[in-house]
């Protein structure tokens, strides 16, 4: 059903966070970064693909200080809703962020394990800092303990989709936070 030709509001369940108040949050967080960063130099904005893309175009928008951003590209989910638990770095980076101001730009903390991993191999290669920020939080998910420096939004333990988020590599152009109709997922892992 995902992959055929129809619309896609069809197959929303709820909206469980709006435009508006996405984009009204995420000035708010553009401006407690700013606040933050306010005089420091080579600061990075790090996108973990693919589902943090959108996040990162408007917060880059919204930030009024200077800084630059890579990409980096994480796996810990197939096609499925739930973790595999095994984290695999699909594309890496290609410059040098020792001594450079690292904030990464994450989509969803679940099980913590992508930022634990992402932590890990960032910090062996000695930024001057390295900080979190995250659109979304299921903090009644997580199993393991990592920092997170900046939080959109806590949400419940739900499956969500759109603004970058998907399902079966689809729904991320939605340009809100929804929970699709469980038929949706039927005949899936
Ligand atoms: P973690 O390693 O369990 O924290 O998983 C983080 C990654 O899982 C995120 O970067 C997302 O790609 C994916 N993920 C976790 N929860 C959701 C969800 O509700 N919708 C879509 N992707 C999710
Ligand atoms: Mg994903």
């Amino acid at each position: 059903m995902a992959h055929t030709n129809h619309n896609l509001q069809d197959d929303i369940q709820k909206v469980l966070i709006d435009e508006r108040t996405l984009q009204a949050r995420l000035q708010a967080l553009a401006r407690q970064i700013e606040a933050d960063y306010a005089g420091k130099e080579d600061v990075l904005l790090l996108c973990v693909l693919k589902g943090a893309f959108i996040f990162l175009a408007d917060l880059s928008r919204a930030l009024q200080i200077p800084h630059q951003l890579e990409f980096m590209a994480i796996s810990s989910y197939g096609s499925g809703t739930t973790s595999s638990g095994a984290v695999q770095i699909m594309l890496d980076l290609k410059q040098d962020i020792a001594g450079r101001h690292v904030l990464v730009v994450e989509d969803i903390i679940d099980s913590g394990r992508t930022l634990q991993y992402m932590r890990r191999i960032l910090t062996a290669r000695s930024p001057a800092t390295i900080k979190i920020v995250t659109l979304l939080n299921k903090p009644s998910r997580r199993e393991v303990d990592v920092p997170v420096d900046y939080i959109g939004f806590d949400i419940p333990d739900e499956f969500v989709v759109g603004y970058g988020l998907d399902y079966a590599q689809l729904y991320r152009n939605l340009p809100y936070i929804a929970v699709l109709k469980p038929e949706v997922f039927a005949g899936s892992g």
